[in-house]
């Protein structure tokens, strides 16, 4: 397998999808891990980019020992700089950043060693390029491979060695040709088997919770209702049948159906233990007049660990009662032990996120729902998805046979609709809110566009409108459409629906919801805006 080792580039998480894409496994870790520490031995080392520059001081600095572990060594824009000034070369601020589409020459050297990287590659390779500093003197024992008309250092490869450095991002989707350079470096280069699947990965991890939890243990799942919580209790009720049990809290900002929705597909349909505990009362309570959007997400979250820890008492009361009956029977081999773990759905952008050498960016908005969940328990993590991408939990939950419409389906923000709905949240305004979002994902599902769509729901506005309807002048709600594509929802485009549909939609929402007179649709990218509106 491949370590990639972080910079701090908003890009890093990517070089693990292109990796994962390849079908070959690859874990990043921060680029300050100490080579002697690891306790598996790479095949392959990629060095990602970074905000930093290698002159600054605290610039992050590789573990030398990188070079002297006798693999491929992949240095990509600050990961080139980074190897060029470890081996001498010079790296100095260009006079302007140079950011977009740029093709580059590829030079064949002769030096068969030092041309694989491009093996197979045209003379000119389209690519993306994002970097403020740039080589201006080659180290010795090095060559160039690659050249801009700007950069004349475009992509390097030490002259014996398998060390070879890119200027340009080739794991992002603007370099076209991103997937076969990587190829080159990981399969031809690195000599990685393409082997990972998710087959293989569903043996390995149930055989990793098996043995992790024990035969004598139980484990408690907090289920959201969306694909990654679904899939991973999926997962623990493959390896550890009725010992796993989910809890799913309806927190009274669901989509319309939700929880009934999660239950006949997780329980009914998957066999999985599951309780819905219906808190909509408790938390809408507890949001009456909050305007604030941190202020939602702070209740939303904390309420949860309330409700949540509550029900885990009574879990752990029925376990504990159960075990008593069994062994006072004599039926010890039936005993299954008291709750020791926690599973969460968390995949592995949140772990890289966790994990990551942390550049100077900054939150923007607190995505993180539950992070206290475990603080005040006395129960052990289980993540079961960590190692894996949206996509591949995807694949994932329809090998194990968890319906596709389901697996497919956008990811839901943990607050709910609280964000979704502008001002403060009330049991009235989230059935309208419902009701609207039903219908546009409805229309979005018959037009045959769903999986197109990375993201859409309905927004309502806190404003009042005029409006006519019938022969009545009304004053009532504004619904707000959102759709977007993204690949990673750092960033991310609308949706160009056709007038048709979205005068469809509009029609169907202010005729059938009561108290919306009007539909817009956003037609914002993000940046400038975020995904969801609050
Ligand atoms: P933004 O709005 O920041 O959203 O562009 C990016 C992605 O994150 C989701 N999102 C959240 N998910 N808790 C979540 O679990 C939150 O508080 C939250 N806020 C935004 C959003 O739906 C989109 O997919």
């Amino acid at each position: 397998s491949i370590l990639i080792l972080d910079f701090g580039s908003q890009y890093s998480h990517l070089i693990a999808r292109r990796c994962r894409e390849l079908n070959v496994y690859c874990e990043m870790l921060p680029c300050t891990q100490k080579i002697a520490e690891l306790d598996w031995k790479p095949k392959g080392v990629i060095l990602s980019g970074s905000p930093f520059s290698v002159y600054d001081d605290g610039a992050p600095r590789v573990d030398k020992a990188v070079f002297d572990l006798g693999v491929p060594v992949l240095g990509i824009c600050y990961g080139l700089q980074e190897i060029a000034w470890t081996f001498g070369g010079k790296v100095d601020p260009h006079d302007r950043r140079e950011y977009g589409k740029a093709m580059i020459d590829v030079v064949k050297t002769g030096n068969a060693h030092a041309d694989r990287l491009f093996d197979g590659e045209a003379e000119q390779v389209q690519v993306w390029m994002s970097h403020g500093d740039q080589l201006s003197k080659c180290p010795e024992d090095f060559e160039v491979i690659a050249r801009t008309s700007t950069a004349p250092f475009a992509a390097l490869a030490h002259k014996s060695k398998p060390i070879f450095g890119i200027q340009f991002h080739a794991e992002v989707t603007h370099s076209p040709r991103g997937k076969e350079l990587f190829g080159n470096f990981v399969t031809k280069i690195c000599g990685c088997k393409q082997d990972w699947n998710m087959e293989t990965f569903i043996d390995k991890e149930i055989a990793r919770i098996r043995e992790l939890v024990g035969p004598k243990a139980r484990v408690i799942g907090a289920i959201s209702g969306g694909v990654d919580s679904s899939v991973a209790a999926k997962l623990m009720h493959e390896a550890l049948g009725d010992r796993f049990h989910a809890v799913m809290v309806d927190n009274g900002v669901l989509r319309g159906g939700e929880a009934k929705q999660v239950y006949e597909m997780l329980s009914k349909g998957l066999g999985v233990n599951l309780t819905v505990v219906d808190a909509s009362d408790l938390f809408l309570g507890r949001l009456e007049n909050v305007d604030d959007p941190e202020k939602k997400r702070k209740i939303i979250g904390n309420t949860f660990i309330n409700v949540f820890d509550e029900e885990v008492t009574k879990l752990e009361a029925q376990a504990e009662k159960e075990e008593a009956e069994a062994l006072k029977a004599g039926r010890q081999h039936e005993a299954k032990g008291k709750y020791e773990y926690l599973m969460q759905g968390t995949l592995y952008p949140d772990v890289i996120e966790s994990i990551s050498f942390k550049g100077p960016s900054a939150t923007i908005k607190t995505h993180h729902n539950v992070g206290g969940l475990l603080e005040n328990m006395k129960l052990k993590l289980i993540e079961p998805l960590r190692e894996l991408f949206k996509d591949e939990v995807r694949e994932l939950g329809k090998v194990m046979g968890i319906p596709a419409h389901l697996v497919g389906r956008h990811p839901f923000p943990g607050p709910g609709l609280a964000v979704r709905i502008l001002g403060p949240v009330t049991r009235a305004q989230v059935e309208i809110l419902q009701q609207a979002d039903a219908i546009y994902i409805e229309e979005i599902r018959k037009a045959g566009i769903y999986n197109e769509i990375s993201q859409a729901f309905a927004v309502l506005l806190p404003v009042r409108a005029v409006g006519v309807q019938g022969d009545k002048r009304t004053y009532d709600q504004v619904v707000a459409l959102r759709a977007v594509q993204t690949t990673d929802f750092m960033t991310a485009t609308w949706y160009p629906f056709t007038y048709d549909f979205l005068s469809t939609v509009s029609n169907r929402i202010t005729n059938e919801v009561q108290g919306v007179n009007r539909v817009v649709y956003d037609i914002s990218s993000k940046p400038p805006g975020t995904i969801e509106w609050l």
